[in-house]
């Protein structure tokens, strides 16, 4: 028997369920480059279901208490005194979602001398201390490109929001006012415009495709170049560093994880080297980006606008200058958690548990850790501390 420990976000403050406004989803059977989605035995929910909350419980209840297994489910998971805290000791696996991340820092992991597998329930698992987990023999799993699209379905949405001006200009509605000038002296079109995104993983190809037909001029930076033939098609123009793409980019979306390669790397120094009154759009974690010279930036006129919803902490406290900066368009942790979304990484989260049970491989792209050290979508994408010799040749990061 074991003991699954799953931190989820909080119920609607309106109650659970809430009021769906869809009656279904559409079924998705396969990614762009031919990953299948996630196809467990069997699903306990109806597609669309809120999920992702506490008594959604991403649908597991059933499947795991059937097998004999035991599912805690909790919000409450920040300081000594939270349930996750106190049921950690004696847990066999912890589920989290990034939206909600319980943080598995290297001090509670030690803490947790059973707890053999990390699922996250979504994409990124940067709230994984990933070298301890690789010292403790942890499995480190995510489903990866579930909720991949989701998010470059936000980014676009973001971009054109702060490009035309969209959110002051909807304010001004709600305000019950018909202030034209007000709205169009920060609107401008994107068409024209130079786009780049530092990344061009799952997210970062999404988003470029999806802004082909915006007849902009597409640029990226990744560690992995893209093929010849991808380049053609978008029309790409390749940098091999983000400093060099900035500096061309009036519109900048960050698609990459966090690790020690990308920690921070917006700060006051590169976003000097932008374009004055360029756009920058962060939907893939906070600490990528320097938290005070973001603000700096947006007061100064450096930036036209910032968007994005990741954060840090999670959830950010009611304190964070993010909140209040001007020109911001910022959301809570939500791109990757659409009831679309919930639905396929809820699936997939009951295709690695089943996995794991049966002791049967879990799927090489799911995998970020296993074996004692990065694998699978891991090897590729991040890099540990003390692990990048268990990379990928070319994934060779500085320490630290
Ligand atoms: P992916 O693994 O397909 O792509 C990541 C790409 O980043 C890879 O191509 C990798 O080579 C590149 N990369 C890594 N380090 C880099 C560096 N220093 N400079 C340039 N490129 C670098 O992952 P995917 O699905 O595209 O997701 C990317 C990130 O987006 C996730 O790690 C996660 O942090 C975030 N995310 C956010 C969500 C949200 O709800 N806001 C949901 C899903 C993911």
């Amino acid at each position: 028997m074991a003991k699954v420990l799953c931190v989820l976000y909080d119920d609607p403050v309106g109650g659970y369920p809430p009021v769906y406004a869809r009656d279904s989803v559409p079924a998705i059977g396969g990614y762009h480059d031919g990953q299948t989605t996630p196809s467990p035995e069997q699903i306990d929910f109806t597609p669309g279901e809120l999920l992702g909350s506490v008594s959604g419980e991403l649908g597991l209840r059933g499947f795991l208490e059937e097998r004999g297994h035991r599912l805690l489910v909790t919000s409450d998971k920040e300081g000594l005194d939270s349930e996750f805290e106190r049921e950690l000791p004696d847990a066999d696996v912890v589920i989290s979602q990034p939206f909600w991340p319980a943080y598995l820092t290297a001090e509670r992991i030690a803490k947790a001398p059973r707890l053999k597998l990390a699922v996250t329930a979504g994409i990124g698992s940067d709230h994984v201390d990933l070298d301890a987990a690789i010292a403790h023999g942890m499995t480190v799993a995510e489903v990866t490109y579930s909720n991949s699209i989701s998010v470059s379905e936000h980014v676009v949405m973001m971009i054109l929001a702060l490009v035309r001006n969209y959110i002051p200009s909807h304010q001004w509605v709600l305000d019950g006012g018909w202030n034209i000038a007000d709205c169009v002296a920060r609107s401008y079109d994107l068409e024209g415009m130079q786009v780049g995104t530092v990344a061009a993983g799952r997210i970062g190809s999404a988003v470029l495709r999806r802004l082909k037909a915006f007849d902009v001029g597409l640029h990226y930076t990744d560690r992995h170049r893209l093929t010849e033939e991808v380049e053609q098609e978008l029309g790409l123009t390749y940098h091999a560093t983000t400093e060099e793409l900035v500096r061309v980019c009036d519109v900048v979306t960050i698609n990459a994880p966090l690790h020690p390669e990308t920690e921070h790397l917006f700060d006051d120094e590169l976003i000097a080297k932008m374009k004055r009154g360029a756009y920058l759009v962060n939907t893939a974690r906070g600490k990528i980006c320097d938290r005070d010279a973001i603000v700096r930036a947006l007061e100064t006129g450096q930036l036209a606008g910032y968007a994005g919803d990741v954060w840090f902490p999670q959830p950010a406290p009611p304190d964070h200058p993010w909140r209040t900066m001007p020109h911001h368009g910022m959301t809570p942790h939500v791109s990757g958690s659409s009831l679309s979304a919930q639905a396929r990484y809820a699936a997939g989260t009951r295709e690695i548990l089943e996995c794991w049970f049966a002791e049967r491989p879990i799927r090489e792209e799911y995998l970020i850790v296993a074996g004692g050290g990065l694998a699978g979508a891991g090897a590729h994408s991040y890099s540990a501390r003390e692990t990048s010799r268990n990379a990928d040749e070319g994934d060779q990061a500085e320490p630290g």
